[in-house]
C-alpha cells in the first residue's frame, strides 16, 4: 500500500515568521487529521527549515520537514549554497529536486539531478524528484519520450530498494502556476506511464510501491478527482500551499 503525500512547496515565498504563522495555521486546520493515513510535508525556503523543524519538535507535529533543493557535495568551497549533511542535521526528510523551475530557470540537468538524487539517499534522506514537459512538447506528442528520458537518467545506477523509496512528482510544466491542470485521465496517463517504466526498469514490486506524485495547478477544487487516480499517490502543491485552510482542504481531499 502507498501511503498518500501531500508536500507544499512553499518556494520563494514567507519571512521565516510568516513561515511559523503558516503552520501553526495548517496545524489548527488539521487537528485530528489521520497523519499515518495521509503524509502531509512541507517544503520551506532554507531561511525558514531550522525555525519549522524547532516548531515541528517543540509542539509535536506531524508534519514532515522537506528542502527545495542542496547541493551535491557534503561540503566545500560552494559560495551560496546548502549541503545535504546539512539538511540532514535539521531533520529534514524530503528535499525537492529538479523542479522544472530550477531545471529552466538555475540550469539543472537530467545528469546533475541524478547525483542529488545519489546524494540524498547517500545522506538518509527522501528525494522528490520532479520531471514533466513543455507545451510545446505536449502538442508535439512528445509527454511520454521526455518523461521517460528524465526518469530514467534521473534513477541512473539506483538500486531497486532506493527506487522503492523515492518520490517522483509529474508536473506538467505548463500547469504550473497557471492554473491549468491536467485533466485527472491525462495526469493518470503520464502517471501509469511512468509507474510501468519503473516496473520494466526495476521489477513489479518496486513499481507498485513507488510513490508518484502529480504536480500542477492542485487547489481544494479539483483535489479530489486528481487524487482519486487509481496510480496517483499524491500533489506536490505550490500556490495553494500558501493558504492554510486550502491546503488542508488538498489534504483531506486525498483518500
Ligand atoms: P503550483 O506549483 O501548484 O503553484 O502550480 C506546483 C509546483 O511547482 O510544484
Amino acid at each position: 500500500m502507498r501511503r498518500p503525500l501531500i508536500a507544499g512547496n512553499w518556494k520563494m515565498y514567507k519571512t521565516h515568521l510568516e513561515a511559523m504563522t503558516l503552520v501553526q495555521q495548517l496545524a489548527h486546520e488539521l487537528a485530528g487529521h489521520d497523519f499515518e493515513r495521509v503524509e502531509v510535508a512541507v517544503c520551506p525556503p532554507f531561511t525558514s527549515l531550522r525555525t519549522i523543524q524547532t516548531l515541528i519538535d517543540s509542539d509535536r507535529y506531524e508534519f514532515g520537514l522537506g528542502a527545495q533543493n542542496m547541493h551535491v557535495d557534503k561540503e566545500g568551497a560552494f559560495t551560496g549554497e546548502v549541503s545535504p549533511s546539512m539538511l540532514k542535521a535539521l531533520d529534514v526528510d524530503y528535499v525537492i529536486l529538479g523542479h522544472s523551475e530550477r531545471r529552466e530557470l538555475f540550469g539543472e540537468t537530467d545528469e546533475g539531478v541524478n547525483a542529488k538524487v545519489r546524494a540524498a539517499f547517500a545522506t538518509e534522506m527522501t528525494p522528490i524528484m520532479c520531471v514533466g514537459e513543455t507545451e510545446s512538447e505536449r502538442e508535439a506528442g512528445e509527454t511520454e519520450p521526455k518523461v521517460e528520458r528524465q526518469v530514467k537518467a534521473g534513477l541512473a545506477g539506483l538500486k531497486p530498494d532506493a527506487v522503492r523509496k523515492i518520490v517522483i512528482a509529474y508536473e506538467p510544466i505548463w500547469a504550473i502556476g497557471t492554473g491549468k491542470t491536467a485533466t485527472p485521465q491525462d495526469a493518470q496517463g503520464t502517471i501509469s506511464f511512468i509507474r510501468r517504466l519503473l516496473g520494466s526498469d526495476f521489477g513489479a514490486e518496486v513499481a507498485g510501491d513507488t510513490r508518484i506524485l502529480y504536480g500542477g495547478s492542485v487547489k481544494a477544487g479539483n483535489a479530489a478527482s486528481l487524487l482519486g487516480q487509481a496510480d496517483i499517490d499524491g500533489a506536490l502543491v505550490g500556490g495553494a500551499s500558501l493558504d492554510g485552510g486550502e491546503f488542508a482542504a488538498i489534504v483531506k481531499a486525498a483518500k
